[in-house]
């Protein structure tokens, strides 16, 4: 099968087209064809040599596909080969074939295309856990999403606005941020010529925001906890702008705040599967209603993947990158 490997840490030139011999199932995967493969930030940071995929996983990268089951393991059920899936897996994606635990081999909703399909198991189980899970985000909260036109927060904006938050988003241009309200945000910030703080202590009348969903870190986490509202939590789910802040811990205190955040890649297959369920429960049906869309930005074929990582390194992209195979 055709694959992309990263021949070394480096830049998108370390992308190189191989050929690999077709993975076997081990008794609780699947085999599926990859149609499409979603391309994430993560992918990028591996192919730099500073995201390593976890122990036992493949050393392809690629998170998120969508195609069709061809063999099964042993041992499993509930699926059957032919069935056209969308799924999360550890590594492997850019790929002809991919192994996937059988518990993370979801069905596409209903009226998405496979492109569509690969854009989300990544992106919707990462938001669904940290901004659901571990922010509690229920209607009529006020919601924060840094880095508003990624894919995590073209996703986060749609969900968080489907469950009834006002959502607030901040991205790194004028266009961006008007795309932002475009996906349902009642405002986007242009964090280059606008202060979030100020904009939204102003908008909200002092209130502040209850959940802030942050990719950024840095220098944003003081200014994270400056702006929540009291009983707020702050769910940090990457370091875009650095890993270390100087923050003033009193505030944690008066505010009575929540500082969490969390990885999803490095769960066990029960903990993500968990995870999956609860998106099919509670948001398969939001999709195929059409509230809820992954937001395609474009598309590469699978050999030109470095091109998908150089465009995702640009920023310029609002939403989701997809391989098709
Ligand atoms: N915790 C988890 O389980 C998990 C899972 C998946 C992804 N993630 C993280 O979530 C983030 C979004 O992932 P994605 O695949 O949606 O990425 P993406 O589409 O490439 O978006 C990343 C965006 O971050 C913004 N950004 C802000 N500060 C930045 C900086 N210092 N350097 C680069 N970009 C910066 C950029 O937009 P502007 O130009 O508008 O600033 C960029 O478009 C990534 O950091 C990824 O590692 C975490």
């Amino acid at each position: 099968m055709t694959v992309i490997e990263i021949a070394a840490p480096g830049g998108p030139e370390q992308l190189r087209t191989a050929v690999r011999p077709v993975p076997k199932p081990a008794e609780n995967e699947v085999l599926v064809r990859v149609e499409a493969a979603g391309v994430n930030r993560p992918d990028v940071m591996q192919r730099q040599g500073r995201y390593p995929p976890p122990a036992g996983a493949s050393d392809l990268p690629g998170m998120e596909i969508a195609g069709e089951i061809v063999q099964l393991g042993a041992k499993v059920s509930g699926v059957s080969v032919g069935n056209k899936v969308t799924a999360l897996l550890p590594g492997g994606g850019y790929a002809g074939y991919a192994i996937v635990a059988a518990p993370l081999a979801m069905p596409i909703p209903q009226g998405l295309s496979m492109v569509e399909a690969a854009a989300i198991p990544e992106t919707f189980l990462t938001v669904w856990t940290n901004l659901f899970e571990r922010g509690r985000c229920k209607a009529g909260d006020v919601v924060l999403i840094h880095g508003g036109t990624s894919g995590i927060g073209t996703t986060a904006i749609q969900l968080a606005k489907a469950w009834g938050a006002s959502v607030y988003a901040t991205a790194g241009s004028e266009k961006k941020a008007r795309a932002c309200e475009a996906l349902g945000a009642v405002r986007g910030i242009d964090y280059k010529t606008e202060d979030f703080v100020e904009v939204i202590r102003a908008a909200t009348k002092g209130y502040g925001v209850d959940i802030t969903l942050d990719m950024v870190a840095g220098t944003y986490v003081q200014r994270n906890l400056d702006i929540a509202a009291v009983e707020g939590r702050v769910v940090t789910i990457s370091l875009l702008g650095g890993s270390r802040a100087e923050i003033n811990v009193g505030m944690i205190l008066v505010k009575r705040l929540t500082l969490t955040g969390s990885t999803l890649r490095s769960r066990t297959v029960a903990q993500k599967a968990a995870v999956a369920d609860a998106v099919r429960e509670n948001v398969w049906p939001l999709i195929e209603s059409g509230e809820v869309r992954p937001v395609i930005f474009k598309t590469f074929p699978l050999a030109e993947a470095s091109e998908a990582h150089r465009l995702m390194e640009s920023s310029d992209h609002i939403g989701k990158i997809v391989l098709t195979v």
